[in-house]
């Protein structure tokens, strides 16, 4: 079930792989977070990253949060969620120069700058119209966040961010430069971080630049630390999200700035399943079969990517002995591997499967490969569900091909 309303019915009527998220949880989420700061001065800006579903991103908004965009084309959908600029970072190690044109006219709360060019584009753009540009600086803290290596970025080996000598040095550039207006410093050491230490860390970071900052004459507005909070993939509690935002308001209190957090995963991860179906049975080795499934790395590209671990389990209980299986999805690949050695009651044809804690970076990072349409999407909320996204056809596919194609190749 979700919300009230059963996984098998909306299954039947929208058809496999299929996304399904619960507002409910969605709202539980956000306010798990917001009410962690107690009155502390604070702004959540839900990183579009994790899951930019218009649907999701207009119910974050209602609710409150600001945005996090790494795009200017996240910036666009953003705006088209609701998302006003002064409620828009900017964050990205790499943004074109096109990219940038576009984002400073803007007038966003801040563009996260990651190197002194991309500062000093910025300001070239900014002296042009005449408008100073809000930055934060982000700087490489060089914190371990003990996290998955593909997913970890505060160390000084990751490509993210300025180190932290050469952060003061571009500081103490920023007096004679008026198109540039410095508003706070930021820093994100990673994402999925379960333990508190590399959080509180990057908190008391961010915390001594702002001090520096202070004394050397330059006050900032707020500081932002990231996202980073991770979730729990398996079922055992990790890293509470009050304990998270505790230490970090304790660590920014005697500064009295205000907070940015950067949230994606922790909000809708656990918000969002996705339903595929059993396409195929065939033996493995002596304890165990393939189950081949309907869904694979085009619609849940973490298994594959990352070796990440999502709990798989029967829609509709059984309560047979549980049989062992390699479920695997039907892309050409062998890393395409939902699940390994999975125990689960006897599966047949069809039987429908929920993988769950898929709500972020699911069907953020889907792709068409093997022309494997985007799964629809699907947002249940109070007993009731709305398709949010529709699968993708062959003829969306091919749309942007047929115009481009010349009319003899056709
Ligand atoms: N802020 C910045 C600057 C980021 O780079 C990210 C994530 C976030 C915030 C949000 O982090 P979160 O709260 O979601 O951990 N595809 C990977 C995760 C990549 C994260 C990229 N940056 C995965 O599936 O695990």
């Amino acid at each position: 079930m979700c919300d009230g309303v059963e996984l098998e019915a909306i299954a039947s009527a929208e058809g496999t792989p299929l996304y399904v998220y619960s507002a409910a949880l969605l709202r539980e989420r956000f306010a798990a977070l917001d009410e962690a700061f107690d009155g502390y001065p604070h702004a959540l800006h839900y990183a579009l990253k994790a899951n930019s579903n218009l649907a999701i991103g207009r119910l974050l908004h209602r609710l409150g949060s600001a945005a996090d965009a790494n795009s200017i084309w996240e910036i666009e959908v953003a705006r088209r969620m609701g998302f006003e600029p002064h409620q828009i970072v900017f964050t990205g190690v790499g943004k074109s120069p096109a990219e940038l044109a576009q984002a400073v006219p803007l007038g966003l709360k801040a563009i996260n700058v990651e190197s002194a060019g991309e500062l000093a584009r910025i300001e070239a753009i900014a002296e042009r119209l005449g408008q100073p540009a809000r930055v934060a600086v982000r700087i490489n803290p060089d914190i371990d966040a003990k996290s998955h290596p593909h997913i970890s970025t505060g160390l000084k080996i990751n490509k993210f961010g300025v180190p932290v000598d050469a952060a003061r040095e571009l500081f103490a550039t920023l007096k004679g430069r008026p198109f540039l207006k410095l508003v706070a410093v930021h820093v994100h050491i990673g994402s999925q971080v379960t333990s508190l230490e590399p959080l509180r860390g990057a908190a008391q970071f961010v915390v001594a630049m702002a001090g520096e900052l202070g004394r050397a004459g330059m006050q900032l507005e707020y500081v932002d630390v990231g996202g980073g909070l991770g979730i729990s993939y398996d079922g055992v509690p990790v890293l509470d999200p009050r304990e998270y935002v505790q230490a970090i308001v304790e660590a920014v209190r005697p500064t009295g700035l205000p907070i940015v957090i950067e949230p994606g995963r922790s909000i809708v991860g656990p918000a969002g399943a996705l339903l595929a179906r059993v396409i195929d049975l065939k033996p493995r080795n002596a304890i165990s079969e393939f189950a081949v499934i309907d869904a694979g790395m085009t619609e849940l590209m973490r298994p594959a990517l990352y070796s990440a671990f999502h709990r798989i389990e029967r829609v509709l209980e059984s309560g047979a002995e549980p049989h062992d299986y390699e479920i695997v999805g039907p892309v050409c690949e062998s890393s395409d591997v939902v699940g390994r050695d999975r125990s689960l009651a006897p599966l047949a044809m069809g039987d429908l499967l929920a993988i769950r804690d898929a709500g972020a970076y699911g069907a953020a990072m889907a792709s068409n490969y093997n022309r494997r349409p985007l799964p629809a999407e699907v947002l249940v909320d109070n007993g009731q569900w709305d398709v949010v996204r529709r699968r993708q056809t062959v003829d969306d596919m091919l749309e942007l091909e047929l115009a481009a194609a010349p009319v003899t190749t056709l």
